[in-house]
């Protein structure tokens, strides 16, 4: 534990192996961009210089992660790298059956595969893309019943994640049989990396458990969340991330995991749940797509760095350099009149673009125009959540998404607060010629996800 002395919160790490990045000059980003016809999924990682395209896989693994690597053993069926993995999941969340998979969706592929089907509907606070898209993929309905606030950008609340408690209770009550369990994703990634109280996740365990539901979480950033818990929620101030962690396992009967967040992986995931016939159903599924229960997508070196990560993500040193660096971002971004999701979130920072180019009209995408104005001025890739990602209905028309949004997801001890420093002159250029940036249409894209392949051109 750190000294509360000095004002400078440090990377309480120090670098030991580095990688180098390549210096590009705005012509070539130009350039660049214009080849991936303005769409940031489709550039070439090595042209970009600070990527914040999202924080999922993308963190720095530690020394003892590397070694623990060595430790690896890749036997078929029953490798003792399972049990050093099993052991280390079971002692922050106590479920009885823990089932590893390659990453988080795969882990929401089986257990919808089991839960959902048509006529089936399931609540959440918000459900993350890939768990509404594969709820969808059975024929069941995926619904978010987040707070009000968690809904408005510039709302002020501690826990913007949280369950509306009274209409969950009232959508049990109208949807009866037709739900198969709730779900809680914690902290809230689509509604800016937002967390939930433990007060509200006792209400939402109550509620669902009165209806006989079972509840599990989307738990990828359970130590961010406990953070806050630690850090905003009376009565947490002197409790250790450990047991915030435990007694918000405890609430729930399961969970998705995807390990590339908070357990510090680059690969992985897991799927806990307490009861037996569901764990036996699922790990068939299991044995279907991913393998054998005792490895289930992954090698044995890859289960073994995730239970050391789960060691040093619950550590209070870590959590507090990683919150306060991301609220360094939003902090210098608002500083300099740039609205942001407020408060920050964990893991990220969500810049309101319509705010900003308010001159761009939400179906010329003002997103995606900042996010390649970033990318072409210092070679920043942010990710657009606007009208690009939700503006295609489901039958071939637009409509502007509720907010525009540009992620700034930052990656786990991967970047230093000189990067960081850069990030805020590279947003300071931009806004210095805000009204030069025209829109972008979309001149071809897929039937689904569109995000990820559509081709732009500019507007102007
Ligand atoms: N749940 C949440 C809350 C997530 O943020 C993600 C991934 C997943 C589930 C799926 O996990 O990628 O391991 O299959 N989020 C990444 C992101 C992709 O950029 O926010 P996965």
């Amino acid at each position: 534990m750190a000294d509360d002395v000095f004002r400078t919160v440090i990377e309480p790490f120090r670098i030991h192996s580095v990688e180098p990045l390549k210096m590009t000059t705005a012509a070539q980003r130009r350039a660049a961009a214009e080849r991936a016809a303005y769409n940031l999924f489709q550039v070439d990682a090595i042209d970009v210089l600070i990527d914040l395209l999202t924080d999922s896989g993308t963190g720095a693994m530690s020394r003892d992660q590397w070694a623990a690597i060595q430790r690896g053993d890749e036997s078929y069926a029953g490798s003792p790298s399972f049990f050093v993995f099993r052991d280390a999941v079971q002692n922050l969340f106590p479920y009885r059956h823990v089932i590893p998979t390659h990453q988080g969706r795969a882990a929401e592929k089986i257990l919808f595969s089991v839960l959902g089907g048509r006529g089936r509907v399931i609540p959440s606070n918000t459900h993350f893309d890939t768990t509404r898209a594969n709820i969808e993929f059975t024929a069941a309905l995926a619904h978010d019943l987040v707070i009000a606030e968690g809904l408005d950008p510039r709302a002020e609340h501690p826990f913007k994640g949280n369950m509306d408690l009274a209409r969950l209770d009232a959508y049990l009550h109208e949807q009866g049989d037709a739900v198969p369990c709730v779900m809680m994703t914690i902290t809230n990634n689509s509604g800016g990396g937002q967390p939930v109280s433990m007060a509200n996740l006792r209400g939402v365990a109550e509620i669902a458990h009165a209806h006989g539901k079972p509840l599990f979480l989307d738990a990828c950033r359970f130590a961010e969340n406990a953070w806050f818990v630690k850090m905003r929620e009376p009565g947490y101030a002197d409790a250790a991330i450990p047991d915030i962690v435990r007694e918000m396992a405890g609430l729930a009967d399961g969970m998705t995991m995807s390990a590339k967040k908070d357990p510090m992986g680059n690969i992985g995931g897991w799927l806990a749940v307490n009861d037996d016939e569901l764990a036996a159903q699922c790990r068939n599924l299991l044995i279907l797509t991913e393998g054998f229960p005792t490895y289930g997508g992954l090698a044995g070196r890859d289960l073994e760095a995730l239970a050391q990560g789960l060691t040093e993500v619950v550590s209070e040193d870590y959590l507090r350099y990683r919150i306060r660096s991301t609220g360094y971002l939003a902090d210098a971004l608002e500083a300099m009149g740039i609205e942001c999701i407020k408060p920050a979130g964990g893991h990220a920072v969500y810049v309101d673009a319509r705010a900003l180019l308010s001159h761009i009209p939400p179906l010329e995408f003002p997103g995606q125009a900042l996010a390649v104005a970033l990318y072409e001025t210092g070679g920043v890739r942010s990710c657009e959540i606007g009208s690009v990602m939700f503006g295609r209905q489901p039958d071939g028309s637009e409509k502007p998404a509720a907010m525009e949004l540009v992620r700034l997801a930052i990656p786990r001890r991967t970047y230093t607060q000189s990067h960081i420093d850069y990030v805020i002159e590279v947003f300071d250029q931009v806004r210095g010629r805000v009204s030069d940036l025209g829109g972008y249409r979309i001149v071809e894209e897929p039937p689904a996800l569109r995000h990820f392949t559509a081709k732009f051109a500019p507007l102007t």
